[in-house]
């Protein structure tokens, strides 16, 4: 079974692939058809990298969606990147669902899989039941992520009979900070890979892994049968992920080593904010082109 993330194939081609693969049937390529858990599968078999980024407003997922991004997650790391919050504790099932509406609603090809915040994945099961529910009820949302992985299988079994896909979400786990005492690199074998195998058992149609060392991500990605995507997990898993923020560098913070900043966003907002100052306050603008007659 491949397990290893694009084989050395250009993402490119990975991408026009992907459109011919849907359902298993032939596509036209130039057809944006929807990305499925059953796409994802075939994308892990086939030996196709799967692309995920966070999205939390429709501008941004109407871009990543028409850029080829298979997998878009409203994450709750929008507590932290948008909200300005420290963790992502604080954000709310309520702030989670009116992003995650309008990022559903950009999306024509992608995927969109939503975040349980916390406390909504770690209290009565039937509370998840009906958070996750309210994510297909209210959002066009497809799916939910939820953090843990064997103390989970229940809870992920819960949600998956009532016709909700889950992605699990193991390694670290952003809303286990304070037991953790920080963001550290996870290096329990056995109980990593116990965590992927009891959350696919429990019917988790992909296992996501943050913060592993690499052999590690091997290891639970040939251990499962369900595609695995990585964040901080190294390339022998079947695609990878990373907070849109950081990876387009919109972000002022600290940046985690296994972030690779593809642009200079802050960068181009802050130099662009400044010359509109300055053509203010030269009479520069509004010029003639701007004005009305
Ligand atoms: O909330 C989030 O952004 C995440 C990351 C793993 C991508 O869960």
């Amino acid at each position: 079974m491949p397990t290893s993330l694009s084989g050395g194939r250009p993402v490119i081609e990975a991408i026009v692939s992907m459109s011919h693969i849907d359902n298993g049937n032939p596509q036209p390529a130039n057809l944006p058809r929807r990305v499925t858990t059953k796409t994802l599968q075939k994308m892990r078999s086939d030996g196709i990298a799967i692309s995920m980024l966070t999205a939390y407003d429709y501008p941004t997922a109407e871009a990543l969606d028409s850029a080829g991004v298979d997998v878009l997650l409203v994450g709750d790391s929008l507590a932290m990147v948008v909200q300005g919050h420290e963790t992502t504790l604080p954000v709310t099932m309520d702030q989670m669902l009116y992003h995650a509406e309008m990022v559903g609603r950009a999306a024509k090809r992608s995927m969109v899989v939503v975040d349980l915040p916390f406390p909504e994945g770690q209290l009565e099961i039937n509370r998840s039941v009906e958070a996750s529910a309210r994510v297909l009820k209210e959002t066009k949302c497809h799916a939910v992520k939820l953090e843990g992985g064997a103390e989970q299988a229940n809870r992920i079994e819960a949600i998956v009979t009532a016709g909700i896909p889950v992605m699990a979400h193991v390694g670290l786990r952003p809303q286990s900070v304070h037991v953790e005492g920080g963001y550290r690199i996870q290096r329990q074998t056995d109980k990593l890979l116990a965590d992927a195998i009891a959350a696919e058992r429990a019917g988790a149609f992909c296992v996501l892994i943050e913060c592993v060392p690499t052999e590690i991500g091997r290891a639970i990605t040939d251990a499962v049968s369900v595609p695995t995507i990585g964040i901080g997990a190294g390339h022998h898993v079947s695609g990878q992920v990373l907070v849109t923020h950081d990876m387009i560098g919109f972000n002022s913070g600290y940046l985690p080593k296994f972030v690779k900043q593809f642009s200079d966003v802050r960068g181009a907002i802050t130099q662009a904010a400044q010359e509109y100052c300055q053509a203010i306050r030269t009479g520069q603008f509004p010029g003639k082109e701007e004005s009305f007659e």
